[in-house]
C-alpha cells in the first residue's frame, strides 16, 4: 500500500519504518527540513531501539519530504502522527492536528482517487468525528465517507520499545467512519495475528485514553498498597506477585516505586480529566491517581529524613534523572519533583544520569552534575530514582541508600538500605 505519515516524532517515524519493513511504500512528511534530510540519508533523527537499522535496511520503501502535496498525491492513506501536548490547564492542544488537517485538505480537494485520512495522534473522544472530519469537509468541499475516508487508529508504543511494540502488538484498534477505510486498515494490518478491534472513531479514541489511564491507575494503586505494606513490614513485591497471578489482575505495571512519568501518562490522564470536566462528568478515580503520583516521590524524602532528620546543608546524591531507564527523556520525571523538594529542604544536590544530564541542565542550574555514578557517592546519602542497569552494579561504599526503584543489589554494599515501599 502507499502510505503517507505526517509527523516524524517517535510515533510517526516508528510507524513509517515498520510499515516500510512490512513492504509498504511510505512517505514521511515533516515541516522540519533537517529531520527530512536525515531520514533521507537513513539517519534517524531520534533514538529508538532498532529504528535506524530498519530505516536503512528498507530505504527503498521509505523517504521523507516537506511537501504535503507530494505526500497526498502519491499515497492512498495518510496517518496524522503529530503531537498533542497539554495546555497549561491540562486541556489537549490540537493546534498541530489542526495544522496538519488543513494542509492535507488543501491537496485532498483536488485528488481524484479515494483517499483515507487516519488520526493516530492521541486525541480526546469525539475529536476525529466532530473536529477533524468537519474541517476536512469544509476545506475540500467534499463529503466524508463518499469522496474520502476517515479513520482513527491509536498507537500503544512504549518509548524505548516502540519498534518491538509495533511488530508484536497485543491488539490493533481500527476506528473507522466508512467501509472503505475499514477495509484499507484491515489490509494494512493483515500480517498481524493479534486480535483486531474494529470500532467507531470515538471508541478508538477512548480505548487509547482508557488504556493509558488504566496503566497509570495500576501503578498508583500498587504504590498506595506499597505505602501500606511499608508501614506493616510487608514486602509489597510479594503482594504484587500474589495478586498478579490472578489473570483478571495480571502482574504487569505493578512495580511499586516513586511513580510514573514520561510524555504520555501525565498528558493523557490530565487531558481526560479536563475533558470530563468540560462535559460535567465526575472523574474521581482518575483524579486521585494523579494525587498519589505527585505525593509518591515525597515519600522517598520522608524515608530519607528518618536517617537524616534535617537535610539543611547536607549533600544528597540522586542517581537517575530520566523518567525510565534507556532514554534521555525527562518529561514528567519523578526526579524533577525529588530535586525540587530536596533543594527546598536546604540540601545540596548532586546528580548523575547516563543519558539525561543535558536535558536536566535546562531545568536546574543550582545543582552539581557528575560525570559518573561514583562521583555522586561522596554525598551524605544517595537516592536511586531511575532503574538504570549500571546502578545495580555500583559499589555503594557503605552509604545510606534510599531506593525508589527496587534495585535490591544496592543492599549488598550500602550501610543502610531502604526502599520507598519496601
Ligand atoms: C506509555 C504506555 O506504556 C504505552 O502503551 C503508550 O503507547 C505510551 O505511553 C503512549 O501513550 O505513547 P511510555 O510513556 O513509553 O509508554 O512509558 P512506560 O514504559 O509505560 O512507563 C511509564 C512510567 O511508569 C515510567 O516512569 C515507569 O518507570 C513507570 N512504571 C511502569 C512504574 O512505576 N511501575 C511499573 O510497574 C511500570
Amino acid at each position: 500500500m502507499k502510505i503517507s505519515i505526517i509527523g516524524t516524532g517517535y510515533v510517526g517515524l516508528v510507524n513509517a519504518a515498520c510499515f516500510a519493513k512490512l513492504g509498504h511504500q511510505v512517505i514521511c512528511v515533516d515541516v522540519d527540513k533537517e529531520k527530512v534530510d536525515k531520514i533521507n540519508q537513513s539517519i534517524s533523527p531520534i533514538y529508538e531501539k532498532d529504528l535506524e537499522e530498519i530505516i536503512l535496511k528498507y530505504k527503498k520503501n521509505i523517504y521523507a519530504t516537506t511537501s504535503y502535496k507530494e505526500a497526498i498525491e502519491k499515497s492512498d492513506i495518510t496517518f496524522i502522527c503529530v503531537g498533542t501536548p497539554s495546555k497549561k490547564n491540562g486541556d489537549i492542544d490540537l493546534s498541530f492536528v489542526d495544522q496538519a488537517t488543513k494542509e492535507i485538505a488543501i491537496y485532498l480537494k483536488n485528488k481524484k482517487s479515494f483517499h483515507s485520512i487516519v488520526v493516530k495522534s492521541t486525541v480526546v473522544p469525539g475529536t476525529t468525528q466532530n473536529h477533524v472530519l468537519p474541517l476536512l469537509e469544509e476545506i475540500t468541499q467534499k463529503k466524508a465517507g463518499v469522496d474520502f475516508g476517515v479513520g482513527m487508529n491509536p498507537e500503544f508504543l512504549r518509548e524505548g520499545a516502540a519498534v518491538y511494540d509495533f511488530l508484536h502488538p497485543d491488539r490493533i484498534v481500527n476506528g473507522y467512519y466508512d467501509d472503505h477505510t475499514k477495509k484499507l486498515l484491515s489490509i494494512l494490518y493483515s500480517d498481524f495475528s493479534c486480535p483486531i478491534v474494529e470500532t467507531s472513531l470515538t471508541a478508538a479514541e477512548m480505548i487509547k485514553y482508557a488504556s493509558n489511564c488504566f496503566l497509570a491507575t495500576k501503578i498508583s494503586f500498587i504504590n498506595e498498597i506499597g505505602n501500606l505494606c511499608k508501614r506493616l513490614g510487608i514486602d509489597t513485591y510479594e503482594v504484587a506477585e500474589g495478586i498478579g497471578l490472578d489473570d483478571r489482575i495480571g502482574r504487569a505495571f505493578l512495580d511499586s516505586g516513586i511513580g510514573w512519568g514520561g510524555s504520555c501518562f501525565g498528558k493523557d490522564v490530565n487531558a481526560l480529566i479536563a475533558f470530563a470536566k468540560e462535559i460535567k462528568e465526575p472523574c474521581n478515580i482518575i483524579q486521585s491517581i494523579v494525587q498519589v503520583n505527585e505525593q509518591q516521590p515525597l515519600r522517598l524524602i520522608s524515608v530519607l529524613k528518618k536517617h537524616i532528620p534535617s537535610l539543611k546543608g547536607k549533600t544528597i546524591g540522586v542517581l537517575g534523572l530520566s523518567f525510565k531507564p534507556n532514554t534521555d527523556d525527562i518529561r514528567d520525571s519523578r526526579s524533577i519533583i525529588l530535586v525540587k523538594n530536596l533543594l527546598k529542604e536546604g540540601a545540596q544536590v548532586k546528580v548523575y544520569d547516563p543519558k539525561a544530564i543535558n536535558n536536566f541542565k535546562k531545568l536546574f542550574s543550582d545543582i552539581i552534575y557528575c560525570d559518573n555514578a561514583k562521583d555522586v557517592l561522596d554525598a551524605d546519602a544517595v537516592i536511586i530514582a531511575t532503574a538504570w542497569d549500571e546502578f545495580k552494579k555500583l559499589d555503594y561504599k557503605g552509604k545510606i541508600v534510599i531506593d525508589g526503584r527496587r534495585l535490591l543489589e544496592a543492599k549488598k554494599t550500602a550501610k543502610i538500605y531502604e526502599g520507598v515501599c519496601w
